[in-house]
């Protein structure tokens, strides 16, 4: 038996696998995200500890047996989050979040000295961990002051797990201070936010062991001591593990609280000018690139919000076959946008809104514009020089067949759904602590799942797609001049 924990955005999942890799069982406990001031978003890691507690009591009292015979745990979790540590490990302040943006002047900063891009292969975003500890640096001083260690938010839970201060490349290559050619911190880069290494956890690969857990929490869920925890991965990461994209020519498309276009490659190709993320995959000597949005469900859930209808409501009000586009263009830009745009202040809209326009033709508008940014992506991924033929749906998003009928014409790309099941970050981090308790050979465990259907363009729709996306593309430079 293997556990994987991921703590996502919106809680924690906890998922157990038995050695032929099938599902035994898996559980979820929510955690709350505060946005305090326009642009902010952050956690706070006591939550995160509670809810771990909260989906291992649900497991223990489901799986017992099961709990008990368990090898390995795979740690993922959202990436980039800043968790300031001070002595006795302590939390100096709340954690600043991936889609927090509100160090986007500091991250201009850093990127103006061409050593981060050179060293970390990418543009250093407002989200990522340097320019919050930047932004700590200038506007809270005196908790900058106290820093010991910066643990990104997966890493926190490890130490709660372990007493150890680890993390992994994948998760590292998202915090601007790691070599992600060489595998390593980058004294220059730590050097450039007023840090060193001893401010940073030691680093493994993802299929590595990197801890056990401690005695009394074994104690407390029934499991054996001396479990092995692996390095695991940062989310997008841990999902292609679980989904098997971890060979050249493989991609995914997440649809989450972020939108992710996900390729795997052989070998290192940065290209920061294009926005997309080059990053360490959770194998050794393995990269991935991957285009970032920052809203994907995130900009149907506010649309709920709004119409006070479930996401699944909305949804089905559109039935399963696709329409031609919405005669409303939506942007999806309510947090500011990573891939391509690398905006912080730009702010999502409506446009072309009429009489006409029911809640059903705006949930459309929504799905589409998500859809659109998500092409963004694909043509950012392009000009990085990885070419996708197909794409692989995970995400609560790709529960919808509207969202993934429109995804997949506005990409012009098949979208392959897999078998029913549970691929995400939480199964493919139960395989990383598969790896990591056996030894065994990472490609022969992080496979591919049956696809149950594939999704091809809609051709009658093909040429509305196209125009839609030109209008879509068109209005961001327009909205940009209001927006500063
Ligand atoms: C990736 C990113 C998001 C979070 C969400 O760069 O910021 O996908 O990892 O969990």
């Amino acid at each position: 038996m293997y556990l994987g924990l991921d703590l996502g955005t919106s809680g924690v999942k906890a998922l157990l696998i038995d050695d032929a890799q099938r599902i035994v069982g898996s559980t979820n406990a929510p955690v709350s995200l505060s946005r305090l001031h326009p642009g902010w978003s952050e956690q706070d890691p006591a939550e995160w500890v509670s809810a771990t507690e909260a989906a291992m009591a649900a497991l223990k009292a489901a799986h017992p047996q099961e709990l008990a015979a368990v090898r390995g745990i795979g740690l993922s979790g959202h990436m980039h989050g800043a968790t300031l540590i001070g002595a006795d490990d302590a939390v100096l302040r709340p954690c600043i979040m991936w889609n927090d943006t509100r160090s986007h002047k500091e991250a201009a900063e850093l990127d103006a000295n061409p050593a981060f891009r050179r060293i970390s292969g990418n543009i250093v975003f407002p989200g990522f961990t340097a320019p919050k500890l930047a932004w700590v640096a200038r506007n809270e001083p005196e908790i900058f002051a106290q820093v010991k260690k910066v643990l990104l938010p997966k890493d926190y839970l490890r130490l709660w797990l372990t007493g150890e201060h680890l993390s992994e490349m994948s998760d590292s290559a998202g915090t601007s201070w790691l070599d992600t050619a060489g595998r390593k911190w980058s004294a220059e880069l730590l050097a450039a936010t007023g840090l060193d290494e001893s401010h940073m956890p030691g680093l493994v690969e993802g299929t590595q062991a990197a801890g056990t857990l401690k005695p009394a929490l074994a104690a407390r869920w029934g499991m054996a001591p001396g479990v092995v925890i692996a390095g695991g991965a940062g989310d997008n990461a841990a999902s292609a593990c679980g989904m098997g994209t971890v060979a050249e020519g493989r991609a995914f498309v997440s649809l989450g609280t972020s939108g992710v276009l996900f390729a795997a490659n052989a070998s290192y190709l940065p290209k920061p000018e294009s926005a997309v993320h080059t990053f360490c995959h959770a194998l050794p000597d393995t990269w991935h690139q991957m285009g970032v949005i920052l809203s994907a469900t995130d900009a149907l859930n506010w649309y709920s919000g709004v119409t006070g209808q479930t996401a699944s409501a909305l949804t089905a009000e559109l039935g399963d076959s696709l329409k031609a586009p919405s005669s409303v263009t939506f942007l999806p830009y309510l947090a500011g946008e990573r891939t391509p745009l690398n905006d912080a202040a730009i702010r999502g809209a409506f446009i072309g809104l009429g009489h006409e326009s029911s809640r059903a033709v705006l949930t459309q508008a929504v799905l589409e514009g998500v859809a659109f940014a998500l092409r963004d992506n694909l043509e950012a991924l392009r000009s990085a020089g990885t070419e996708l033929s197909r794409v692989t749906a995970i995400g609560g998003g790709s529960r919808s067949r509207y969202w993934l009928a429109a995804m997949s014409t506005a990409l012009g790309l098949p979208i392959d759904v897999p078998q029913d099941g549970d691929f995400g970050a939480a199964f493919g981090a139960a395989r990383l602590g598969l790896v990591a308790a056996t030894g065994a050979d990472p490609l022969a465990v992080f496979t591919p799942p049956e696809t149950e259907e594939t999704i091809d363009p809609d051709p009658a729709h093909g040429d509305a797609y196209a125009a839609a996306y030109e209008r879509y593309r068109a209005l961001y430079p327009a909205l940009k001049t209001l927006s500063h």
